[in-house]
């Protein structure tokens, strides 16, 4: 197994990576549209799919520096689906990542087309990677599922038809796991995947990533309650405007936490129990727990 690294260098090393996409693409007359990529690609974030894909990989025994484009792939992924949900006719939000939302820059059209192209390009970066064939395939039905009508889509969808009605908790829960746990679990499996890891690391990493997901989401909505916009970079109360319905609405602060802190504790179970080495993603998952944006 290779020495593992910091959030801080892995960051450094997508980011770095990232930055090197689509600059071909920039002569005019394309020059607009690989810019609206790039402007919501490299805004920052806090890059962790590509850093779950890259430990991932790390602790099942692969290569991490061949999976880097599979990393980039699921930012991208990421990217697109973030450009998507600000739109005017889903969460019309102006500000992202401390920017400007990428519609108010470029203007929707371009900001649909940018979302649409990262995506393409997400498979296609997958599809390109030095990766065996069979890992290349593998990582890329990962992400398609994951991403697809059982996955972020169908939640998106979800989230926008039970706008503004009362849901159960098991609706909520229908919608998170898809919208947003769905691309956490499929970043675990895609490290192992890229890994050449086999059914069992698969299963562990997918559990791990469900657990880490719907933490993720639940803290979101805290968030979206009680942070302010400098310092989630994002606007406060948009779920509330929009009508959506959120754990906080449902149950409040406390339970969250608790909700949390449960999730991220079986997380770190499953994980330990199938993997060596799990220091790194345990800490993870403890800091995304009482993450601040
Ligand atoms: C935001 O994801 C969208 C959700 C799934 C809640 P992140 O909180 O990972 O956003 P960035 O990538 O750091 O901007
Ligand atoms: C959307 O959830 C998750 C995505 C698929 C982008 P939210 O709408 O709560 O995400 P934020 O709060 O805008 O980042
Ligand atoms: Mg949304
Ligand atoms: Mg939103
Ligand atoms: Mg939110």
């Amino acid at each position: 197994m290779t020495m593992g690294m910091t959030a801080q260098e892995y960051k450094k090393r997508i980011d770095e990576a990232l930055a090197g996409c689509f600059q071909g693409a920039a002569e005019l007359p394309l020059a607009g549209l690989a810019e609206a990529m790039r402007y919501s690609l490299l805004a920052g974030g806090k890059r962790i799919r590509p850093m779950l894909v890259l430990e991932f990989c790390r602790i099942s025994g692969g290569d991490v520096q061949a999976a880097l484009p599979v990393a980039c792939a699921i930012e991208m992924l990421h990217t697109y689906s973030l450009i998507h949900d600000d739109l005017p006719c889903m969460d019309n939000d102006d500000l992202r990542r401390g920017r400007p939302t990428n519609h108010v820059v470029y203007g929707e059209c371009t900001a649909v087309l940018a979302g649409d192209a990262l995506q393409a390009e997400a498979f296609g970066a997958i599809l390109r990677s030095p990766l065996p064939a069979e890992r290349r395939a593998k990582c890329a039905e990962a992400l398609a599922d994951a991403v697809g009508i059982d996955g972020m889509c169908g939640g998106q969808y979800l989230d926008m038809l039970w706008e503004g009605k009362p849901l159960s908790e098991e609706e909520l829960t229908e919608i998170n796991g898809r919208k947003t746990g769905a691309l956490l679990t499929a970043a675990c499996r895609m490290g192992v995947a890229a890994a050449g890891g086999g059914e069992a690391l698969d299963e562990a990493a997918a559990r791990y990533g469900a657990a880490l997901g719907m933490a993720f989401q639940i803290r979101d909505d805290v968030l979206d309650v009680l942070s302010t916009d400098e310092e989630l970079g994002k606007p406060v109360g948009s779920d509330a405007q929009e009508g959506k319905s959120t754990y906080m609405a449902m149950f409040g602060l406390e339970k969250c936490q608790d909700m949390i802190a449960r999730l991220t504790e079986h997380a770190k179970q499953v994980l330990k129990e199938h993997f060596e080495d799990t220091a790194f993603l345990c800490a993870l998952a403890d800091s995304l727990a009482v993450r601040s944006n």
